[in-house]
């Protein structure tokens, strides 16, 4: 880096911007994706709506290489990914212990740790690509063992990335087509938002310390696991089904702007609306949005969701107080995926999480073996400035 580059200033610290999680201070390089204010979620530079229909395994050749696969190439990573998928009955049978009271992003977080136990490599690259493989078919194992819903069937990666995950969850009944499809659309959606998300960032962070790449995903999940991150998607499920149950299947955007205001009025939140980054609608949204309109713009649920993301940012852009009165991703996604038939909430975090590893994952290849001219970055160590316990700052 010459000198100009070093002393380039990009951001003053003011006081007042201490104990606000951090936001909008640039820390380092995501080579994945990058998330506009204005114009929502990049991949390597391109708009996720522009890979929304894309088979899986060509959104992370991409992610993974910065640049689109030929045939070829994709034909040779989507070989590897089927070769490694396979996990170890010793695995599967851990999991299987696992107690099923509590979240399911307990047991999946608990499931990372014992895939690293028996399978880590302590290679971040060979891991990377080893969980990018065999997350389909942990998660499908942490679904079915925490709802009851008996043992995983073998895996069939030839069947499709997310097509083998579908196989190997034992839902019952369901469209197995139509949920194909979702599972596929979410899983892209999902696979990652800039280098900054609390999941993606405690990965890296733990990763820094060296902890192996199962245990950064583990710690990454239990971020991913909070109601602020991930589980909003299962959060904003039931407020909009709440909002259903008070205001019928007929209400009209009069109606639910009324009620929003009387949430509002009663310092309730808004589920669903309001991102740390975004300006506008969640990008991810709108696809799905549409997703939603075009095949099942009947369903109660999505009806409201439509009526909810015509007049919430007309209320909640009336307080200047909000910078985001946008909708965001989970205020549509769990709708999609009851739509859809698969009307399971308690799932909803563990299918962001299956998606997300994989970005995590990549993200710390770059930090530990590529950044700094491959020097790696050092351990995260911010500092905190000391301040007597009782002196209040705002
Ligand atoms: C995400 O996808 O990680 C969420 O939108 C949260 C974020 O970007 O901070």
């Amino acid at each position: 880096m010459d000198d100009k580059a070093k002393s380039e200033v990009l951001f003053e610290i003011t006081k007042d911007q201490l104990e606000t999680g951090l936001r909008g201070f640039p820390v380092g390089y995501c080579t994945t994706s990058t998330v506009d204010p204005y114009k929502g979620l990049y991949y390597t530079g391109f708009p996720v709506a522009d890979m929304a229909d894309w088979d899986p395994l060509r959104v992370i050749y991409r992610l993974f290489h910065g640049k689109e696969g030929n045939p070829e190439e994709l034909k040779k990573f989507t070989a590897d990914i089927a070769k490694r998928s396979i996990v170890s009955p010793k695995v599967i049978d851990q999991i299987y212990l696992l107690p099923r009271e509590g979240h399911p992003m307990k047991l999946f977080c608990a499931a990372l740790l014992i895939a690293g136990m028996f399978e880590g490599t302590g290679d971040y690259q060979e891991d990377c690509l080893n969980i990018t493989a065999k997350i389909p078919c942990i998660a499908a194992a942490v679904i079915n063992r925490h709802a009851g819903w008996g043992k995983i069937k073998a895996s069939k990666p030839e069947l499709g990335y997310m097509e083998n995950f579908t196989h190997m969850l034992n839902m019952p009944g369901g469209n197995t087509e139509e949920l194909n499809k979702v599972f596929r659309l979410f899983n892209v959606l999902h696979y990652d938002h800039g280098g900054g998300n609390l999941s993606t960032f405690i990965g890296k962070g733990v990763a820094s310390g060296l902890e192996d790449m199962y245990g950064s995903l583990c710690a990454a999940m239990c971020a991913l696991a909070g109601p602020r991150h991930g589980k909003a998607n299962q959060d904003s499920l039931a407020f909009v089904q709440e909002i259903l149950k008070e205001v019928g299947e007929n209400a009209t955007g009069d109606r639910i702007e009324s009620f929003i205001r009387e949430l509002l009025k009663n310092d309730k939140l808004i589920y669903g609306f309001g991102h740390a980054v975004l300006r506008v609608e969640d990008a991810r949204a709108t696809i799905l949005y549409k997703y939603a309109q075009e095949r099942y713009k009947d369903f109660p649920l999505v009806k409201l969701a439509l009526l909810l993301r015509e007049r919430g940012p007309k209320v909640l852009g009336e307080n200047p107080k909000i910078s985001d009165p946008f909708p965001n991703v989970d205020a549509i996604s769990g709708i999609v995926l009851c739509a859809a038939g698969f009307p399971y909430p308690e799932y909803f975090t563990v299918l962001f999480g299956l998606s997300r590893c994989v970005g995590i994952a990549r993200q710390i290849v770059y930090e530990r073996l590529e950044a700094r001219n491959k020097r790696g970055t050092p351990i995260v160590r911010p500092k905190f400035l000391y301040k007597p316990l009782n002196e209040q700052t705002d």
